[in-house]
């Protein structure tokens, strides 16, 4: 089942927005060629929000360490993170973003707990 998350005016592109109305957080991300993804928000190296890392082409950088992570298929390129990221399906419904939460276990980091 989908959810609706944000407008699609609340995006700026090259940036993410993280959503704190699902558990655990995701960040959605508008790339700078209008394309809308959705991921788990946190790092899984440790408690670190991804929307706030930066954004390249299609690839996080973590705000804190050098890892990132692939908005398409959610996995990391480089330690010291060394899984993955969850993947939402994002729909865009006139100005509504709706994302499909992934029904995996989320991969989060050490004493975080949903
Ligand atoms: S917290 Fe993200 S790579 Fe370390």
């Amino acid at each position: 089942m989908s959810v609706r998350v944000c407008s699609l005016q609340d995006l700026t592109p090259g940036e993410g927005l993280r959503i704190d109305s699902v558990t655990p957080p995701i960040a959605v991300f508008l790339t700078e060629d209008g394309q809308v993804h959705a991921i788990d928000d946190t790092c899984t190296h440790q408690e670190a929000s991804l929307a706030a890392g930066w954004l390249e082409d299609c690839r996080v950088e973590c705000p804190l360490h050098e890892s990132t992570f692939s908005l398409l298929t959610g996995d990391v390129d480089q330690p010291p993170a060394k899984r993955g990221v969850r993947v939402h399906q994002v729909e865009v419904r006139g100005d509504d973003v709706l994302v499909e939460l992934s029904q995996d276990a989320p991969n989060l980091p050490p004493g975080v707990t949903v």
